[in-house]
């Protein structure tokens, strides 16, 4: 059995949790999140902001976490005594940098007075972990569609640690996408929530966007089959947002904006699960938390019989629990990280195999 404390500062999260298991069979013992309410009156997260208040939160969060997993200890204060845990797992890319230097150091810190190793963990391949922690199918093999603010990545993962990169977004992610429309329908940050609330009060037909990138005469093989690109969606919205007079205009352009998007995401996921005869379809990341994205997919891979599995809105975006059982994962594998760990604004996903 291992026993590991996560930690995430990348962007306005600051999280820490503690896990405890063995391959596939982990129990989340912890999960604190502190979102940084701050950023709404800007519209948009201020990096020199999120440091700040990573700074601020980061030792009562862990000390919470800590807390609330009721793990053993000496009494000495819950940070001073982390002898009851085998690791340390912490969020070192992709991120805001100032933001995932908080986290990492403290972590490493916290590893190097405790005499346990330290384990950086790729944020992206927390969010594939996610949905595991409350799905015990949520495993390998399986298709796996990451839907984040910063992200849009299709993968084929034959097994953890495995990643088959099949698609991403040419320009704006998916979650960036919803943001952005959310901003021209004068809908807070951040956006997606609003935008789907809004999107059900729409009249479905009363505006209508093309598909990005999807035809029907694409092929496997093909550079656009799995690619996908929000850029141009975001323009045809803002030209219809500009006609627009009415709360009810609005709410059809965000209906039909998100029809646009999540047909496309459907239909490149369900190509994918075919392509590949996977039976499960993994989401994860922000967007994941969208009940019209989830329920379109699985009605649409139910027919060749595939499963889709959702994180919780909670556990879908940003949160220690994903990096501390991707940190499992690693540990198990006997990965260890170097005092020299160093914090990266973009790296790609470990574990890349050829498409
Ligand atoms: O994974 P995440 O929490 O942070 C990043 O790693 O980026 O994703 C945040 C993104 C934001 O763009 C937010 O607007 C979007 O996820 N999001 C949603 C929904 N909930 C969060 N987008 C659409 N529908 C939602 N219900
Ligand atoms: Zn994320």
């Amino acid at each position: 059995m291992t026993r590991i404390l996560g930690i995430e500062t990348s962007c306005d999260e600051t999280s820490a949790a503690v896990l405890e298991g063995s391959g596939n069979d982990v129990v989340q013992r912890s999960l604190v999140i502190l979102s940084q309410d701050i950023h709404k009156v800007f519209g948009g997260v201020v990096p020199e902001i999120a440091s700040r208040a990573h700074l601020t939160a980061i030792v009562p969060v862990v000390e919470r976490a800590l807390l609330e997993a009721d793990v053993p200890s000496d009494g000495s204060g819950a940070s001073a005594n982390l002898e009851a845990f085998d690791a340390i797992a912490v969020t070192n890319a992709p991120g805001l940098v100032g933001a995932l230097l908080v986290g990492m150091s403290y972590g490493k810190a916290l590893a190097f007075a405790n005499g346990i190793p330290v384990i950086g963990v790729h944020h992206m391949e927390g969010h594939l972990f996610s949905a595991s922690l409350e799905h015990p199918d949520a495993v390998p093999p399986f298709t796996a569609l990451l839907v984040s603010g910063g992200h849009t990545l299709l993968l084929d993962v034959p097994e953890w640690g495995s990643y088959r990169l099949l698609g991403a977004t040419r320009d704006d992610a998916a979650g960036e996408a919803f943001d952005k429309v959310a901003k021209l329908l004068g809908l807070p940050y951040p956006g997606g929530p609003h935008v789907e609330r809004l999107a059900r009060e729409g009249e479905s037909g009363r505006y209508r966007f093309t598909r990005p990138m999807l035809r029907s005469d694409q092929r496997p093989g093909d550079p656009d089959y799995y690619d996908m690109s929000f850029s141009g969606l975001k323009t045809a919205v803002l030209n219809a947002a500009r006609g627009a007079d009415s709360d009810s205009d609005r709410a059809s352009i965000a209906r039909a904006f998100q029809d646009s998007l999540v047909e496309t995401l459907v239909e490149k996921t369900w190509r994918a699960a075919r392509e590949y005869g996977r039976k499960r379809v993994v989401l994860g990341g922000g967007v994941a938390g969208n009940r019209t994205l989830v329920n379109a997919l699985r009605e649409r891979v139910a027919e060749g019989g595939a499963e889709v599995y959702a994180p919780s809105t909670r556990l879908a975006a940003d949160n220690a629990a994903m990096i501390a059982r991707a940190g499992l994962y690693r540990f198990e594998q006997g990965e260890r990280s170097a005092a020299a760990l160093n914090a990266y604004a973009s790296a790609p996903i470990p574990g890349l195999v050829a498409a």
